[in-house]
């Protein structure tokens, strides 16, 4: 089968968040599995590194349609690790500092997935299933649908984040979108132009990156409004976890790290001590250090953390955040890293080496998430033999099991509500843990143990394509 992964972001090439991630690594996963060859398409990004951009060759220029308008596409391709990489560059929607932000979001996008369809006769690859993820390419399922690139052609659509939708007004449609009136209803969401909506009507399958997830967007507390559509498609909706790149995130190939280490925790607290050190924190690796790496969006829970981190502080503890997002929670940790300047450093900034040497120096990562689709955090930490401490919900809940110290089962700790006090119980109960090794070992044991490559679920997406095709 011959599949086309449709994105607005990748690793290597550019990430804001998770959904790089996976594009960047489920289609050498998927590749690996008999007779599937995945490709992928990407905006050409003028930000992205020089390196790339040289490397990249032009395969052809050809004309996309934009409401009343045309507009240029030049096709190039790149191949990196083994997989093909097609990028449409136009530097009117893409030549632009930033990847999202912008007042014309909605066209820019709806550019790209317009032209990841016109590009179909150019790419010397004859597609079976177009896999689009997240609004930015939610138009291209619809396209797909609508505008029949090719006879047979199938769609799955992969749902990493159901709170941005890429809405737009209904002038647009005429505006931006080359389709007949007829069209109008499969893509409206309350009177708007609703990109991921859109998407969800149009195409065969929908995937989202958790089985937890799955279910909790039928309910209107999680779907953002889109609950009653995916009620109406569950037939074909399909929750997936998502895995990571064990290779890459590995302790004891990391470059990263002052010390390598697999299950060693006197090598682990090796790199905590280098960490103390370089933080000016207390230097004591008897001390259970906590870590937060993640964008500071309300999304991640922090709300809850503000509101007992003063009172965790008191503990004898420290707290290591890495990380940059709104401005209030900004603020706030830093307050709390002055008034607590041997217990808490609150890195404000995003640095992957450093992020990874705080995966490996800590004992404990927090993540209280208000909603997590899927998480790839406590994922890396886990394969770092740190400790996730997590907010029941989403592909949290799939990943992490409560630890449980008659059973010795689990390899974290959570806590249900989306409440200060139940995080800071869980925070206070794996302290106490930490402090007792017979306590600490058996749940130890089980973090070795866990292990979240692609393989599962690469074979789980090839089992949907299977059925499509
Ligand atoms: C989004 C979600 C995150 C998920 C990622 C990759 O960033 O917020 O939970 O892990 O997409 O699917």
């Amino acid at each position: 089968k011959n599949i086309l992964f449709a994105a607005s972001e990748s690793t290597p090439f550019m990430k804001t968040g998770g959904l790089a991630d996976v594009t960047g690594s489920l289609p050498q996963a998927l590749n690996k599995i008999r007779e599937n060859e995945v490709r992928v398409i990407l905006p050409f990004y003028e930000a992205m590194d020089e390196s790339y951009k040289k490397e990249a060759v032009r395969k052809a220029s050809f004309e996309v349609p934009v409401g009343w308008r045309v507009q240029e596409a030049h096709l190039y391709e790149l191949e990196w690790e083994g997989v093909t990489h097609y990028f449409i560059r136009n530097e009117f929607y893409f030549g632009r500092d930033d990847v999202y932000g912008y007042f014309d979001d909605g066209e820019r996008f709806a550019f790209f997935s317009r032209a990841v369809i016109e590009s179909f006769p150019y790419l010397d690859f004859d597609v079976d299933i177009l896999h689009a993820h997240d609004w930015q390419t939610g138009l291209a399922v619809a396209f797909a649908g609508i505008l029949q690139p090719k006879p047979g052609l199938r769609t799955v659509f992969t749902i990493h984040n159901i709170q941005h939708q890429g809405w737009m007004g209904p002038d647009a449609f005429y505006d931006v979108l080359n389709i007949g009136p007829e069209h109008f209803a499969g893509l409206e969401w309350h009177g708007m132009i609703n990109c991921m909506k859109a998407a969800l009507h149009h195409t065969d399958k929908i995937t989202t990156v958790s089985p937890s997830y799955a279910q909790e967007i039928r309910q209107p507390y999680y779907g953002e409004g889109l609950d009653p559509v995916l009620n109406a498609r569950s037939a074909d909706l399909m929750g997936i976890i998502n895995g990571i790149n064990t290779d890459d995130y590995n302790p004891a190939t990391d470059p990263n790290l002052a010390e390598p280490y697999t299950t060693s925790r006197l090598k682990k607290k090796a790199n905590k001590r280098k960490l103390q050190k370089q933080l000016c924190l207390k230097d004591d690796p008897d001390i259970p250090m906590y870590s937060i790496v993640s964008r500071l969006v309300e999304q991640k829970g922090f709300h809850l953390l503000e509101h007992i981190l003063d009172e965790f502080l008191q503990e004898n503890v420290q707290v290591v955040l890495l990380g940059t997002g709104d401005t209030a929670f900004e603020q706030s940790f830093a307050y709390f890293s002055s008034r607590y300047p041997e217990k808490m450093s609150a890195l404000l900034r995003f640095s992957e080496p450093l992020a990874r040497q705080i995966y490996a120096a800590s004992d404990f990562f927090i993540m209280p998430s208000k909603f997590e689709p899927c998480g790839l955090s406590q994922l890396i930490a886990l394969q770092y033999k740190t400790i996730p401490i997590v907010r029941e919900t989403g592909g949290l809940r799939d990943t992490v099991q409560p630890y449980n110290e008659i059973t010795g089962e689990g390899n974290g700790f959570s806590f249900a509500n989306y409440n200060a006090h139940e995080l800071l119980y869980s925070l206070r109960y794996s302290m106490l843990v930490y402090h007792r090794p017979e306590l600490f070992k058996p749940l130890i044991a089980n973090v070795n143990r866990s292990r979240f490559s692609w393989k599962d679920s690469a074979e789980l997406y090839n089992g949907l394509y299977e059925e499509l095709v």
